[in-house]
């Protein structure tokens, strides 16, 4: 595994430097493989990076109809409540480009079991990638990180980090806002994609990848986004505000 990190002095550089890599990642897996599949992180730091895949600078660079695009975690409500990660990457992105319905890949956590949500979206991804029993593996992760360094809806001390089958679970009584059940991606599936980006920003944050970055067992120990080990390349983008 190759980690970099980049740093900026704001959001909107950060992004703008996170979203070539996308691009240009997007153009490399579609040419050697026919499509591009990517995981979407939630929470608000992702929005400018979304917008700005949609914006003239980018949006005809990338082939919409070869895109298949997915959630890391979901909060349990419903999919156009304000504050569902579907509906901020919606507002953003998904209602200014053109990607077919069928490529975009939600998670439905709105249902009144989050564990079944949780079941009923690894089902789907299985089906998608046809690997019943095999970990399939992204192309592209964005993730973000909290100011306690968790990852996902993967959050420091929670069960969840210890999923070593499932892919995709139910997690409850988590110490975030808004405080509702989620469903997230487990450490195996997100380790087995190919490449992660972390878009960050904030001194606390940077603070953070500091200690994963010269500490990693230590870290590992205390931030679940130091578990992150994709197959290819970590890449951070950290925007110190
Ligand atoms: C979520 C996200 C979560 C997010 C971090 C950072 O559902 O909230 O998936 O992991 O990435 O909490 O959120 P901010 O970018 O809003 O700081």
């Amino acid at each position: 595994m190759n980690v970099e990190t980049k740093q900026f002095d704001n959001l909107e550089g950060a992004s703008n430097s996170a979203a070539q890599y996308i691009t240009e990642q997007c153009k490399k897996d579609i040419q050697q493989h026919g499509q591009f599949s990517i995981v979407l992180a939630g929470g608000s730091t992702p929005r400018t990076l979304y917008s700005l895949l949609a914006s003239t600078s980018f949006v005809d660079q990338i082939d919409w109809s070869r895109i298949h695009l997915f959630w890391g975690d979901e909060r349990c409500v419903s999919l156009d409540d304000p504050s569902s990660n579907y509906a901020m990457a919606h507002d953003a992105l998904l209602s200014k480009v053109k990607i077919p319905t069928d490529n975009i890949h939600p998670m439905e956590a709105s249902t009144s079991s989050p564990s079944d949500a949780a079941k009923g979206y690894e089902n789907k991804l299985r089906s998608f990638f046809n690997s019943p029993h095999a970990v399939p593996s992204f192309d592209l992760v964005i993730l973000g990180m909290g100011n306690d360094g968790h990852t996902a809806s993967l959050f420091p001390g929670n069960a969840s980090l210890n999923e070593n089958d499932r892919l995709v679970i139910a997690t409850e009584n988590i110490n975030a806002s808004p405080q509702v059940p989620r469903i997230t991606m487990t450490l195996p599936l997100l380790n087995q994609a190919k490449n992660v980006l972390f878009l960050i920003s904030g001194k606390q944050k940077g603070q953070i990848l500091q200690t994963i970055m010269d500490h990693p067992q230590k870290a590992q120990i205390q931030y679940p986004a130091a578990r992150i080990k994709p197959k290819n390349q970590l890449i951070w983008f950290y925007s110190k505000k």
